[in-house]
């Protein structure tokens, strides 16, 4: 955890920010697998994480503006539960740990909450992403569960996603570690990887490094030789010589800080001719996009940075036609890079998402695009310095979808179906790094994993 007092200054921040009210802080809960004592890896809620500090499950938070305090809702643990777990810090104790010394029991939240709803006070509380969330906030707000989505706080949701998107040094450190077992995660895949091997061997240790870190995944780990499928969760294939590989995996740190990296290399480890030249392309859109961040830039202008360096390329390949301004103004790219440049990260490798998507990455300035590939990109708006941002092009051949256009004859200006129809079997790249937008530019997070093709073919399948 941090000092208490970053915890208590955010809360004192929010208090600013809102007013007036009460703003309510859920923490989650055990969530069973497949029945209640076999629950899933806990993982508490990022905002509750972010204001009260505490990774456990059980608990709830109540910053009472009005009344300038902050309250943590828990209980210590029985003896029963010692018999389970061990000895646990009195709650106390570790609420102390976070800046808050008023701390009562669980059941005591709703007698609270209630009595501040009959002397009028709004009780404000952040989106549900949780079923039970939804049915524990409508039993105690009486409200029907199909209602709690109509009364979550778009006041609280501004000031959180203000305070949360400035990563302050010791977040930062945070992320920087999680950066080191992402490290680990990635070049231990690149030496494992040949022919022969399953994806879920790698995907496997991939995963386990995270846990040997005190950590965990950040995300389910996406590894595949079907890099054109661009969440792709099946670990089943076996790795075939001429195939490429993509490995899309982060760690969360203990505090629950996260990288997210993805590397796409030749399962031989050797490209051939014809994935050198993708695979350069892609990294070309990629570091153009790096070194276009800075401050006061608008990440939708770095996005479009990108598409514009993968369109000229793939007219210089011969795949794309006419004029390159023209296609993407078009959307015609989004054949290839059918997805968004990139995303906030932080306490959530999408940080943020659940607070929603359009509150984070876009505001009164820019709205977003409808058109097929940029309605994607999840983080359009202005850069400050602070934000962290994952930058992750991508080309890939996706076969229903060229089938599909090249059957409506769709943007036939600016592709040429004809040669598209070549590489129907070559899968996809993603090239993806995390980005710290710092005072004069950005600066890329964590120590290099091998990125060129050169670094690539050293290490793949050296070990
Ligand atoms: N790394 C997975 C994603 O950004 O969606
Ligand atoms: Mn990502």
């Amino acid at each position: 955890m941090f000092d208490a007092k970053i915890y208590s200054q955010r809360r004192r921040q929010l208090k600013e920010q809102l007013g007036s009210g009460l703003l309510l802080f859920w923490g989650n809960d055990e969530s069973p697998m497949n029945y209640t004592g076999n629950p899933y890896h806990f993982r508490q809620d990022s905002s509750f994480l972010y204001f009260f500090g505490l990774n456990s499950p059980g608990l709830a938070g109540l910053v009472d503006v009005d009344e300038g305090r902050d309250i943590l809702f828990g209980d210590d643990v029985s003896v029963d539960d010692i018999i389970w777990m061990g000895d646990q810090p009195l709650f106390k104790d570790r609420a102390r740990g976070v800046g808050v010394d008023d701390t009562r029991p669980a059941a005591e939240l709703r007698n609270t909450v209630k009595a501040a709803i009959r002397a009028g006070k709004k009780v404000h509380f952040l989106p549900p992403y949780r079923a039970k969330t939804v049915m524990q906030l409508g039993d105690l707000l009486g409200l029907r569960n199909g209602q709690v989505k109509d009364y979550v706080s778009e006041a609280l949701i501004k000031a959180v996603v203000e305070q949360r998107s400035v990563k302050i040094n010791e977040e930062i450190a945070e992320i920087e570690a999680a950066m080191a077992v992402a490290y680990e995660m990635h070049t231990t895949a690149m030496r494992m990887t040949k022919p022969g091997i399953l994806e879920s061997e790698i995907a496997g240790m991939v995963e386990g490094i995270a846990l040997t870190q005190e950590g965990y995944v950040s995300f389910p780990v996406i590894l595949t030789i079907n890099g054109q499928i661009l969440h792709n969760h099946f670990h089943g294939n076996r790795l075939e010589e001429g195939r490429l590989l993509v490995n899309d995996s982060g760690a969360e740190t203990a505090m629950g800080y996260c990288s997210d990296i993805t590397r796409t290399f030749p399962v031989s480890g050797r490209f051939t001719g014809k994935q050198k030249d993708i695979y350069n392309l892609v990294l070309r859109a990629q570091t153009t996009a790096i070194e276009a961040i800075g401050p006061g830039i608008k990440n939708r202008e770095v996005h479009l940075k990108a598409v514009t360096v993968i369109a000229a390329g793939l007219k210089d390949l011969g795949l794309m036609q006419g004029d390159v301004e023209e296609a993407v103004k078009a959307g015609a790219h989004a054949l290839f890079m059918p997805h968004g440049l990139g995303h906030m990260m932080g306490l959530d490798v999408h940080d943020m998402e659940g607070l929603g998507e359009n509150f984070v990455g876009y505001d009164k300035s820019i709205k977003r695009s409808d058109q097929f590939g940029l309605a994607y990109l999840r983080l359009a708006r202005e850069l400050q310095p602070g934000y962290v941002l994952t930058v992750e092009p991508g080309i890939y051949f996706i076969p229903a979808l060229v089938e599909k256009w090249a059957k409506e004859e769709k943007f036939k200006d600016f592709i040429d179906y004809e040669r598209v129809k070549n590489y129907l079997d070559f899968g996809g790249i993603r090239i993806e790094d995390d980005v710290l937008v710092t005072e004069s530019g950005s600066r890329i997070l964590g120590k290099p994993i091998p990125k060129t093709v050169e670094e690539l073919e050293e290490i793949v399948g050296s070990g």
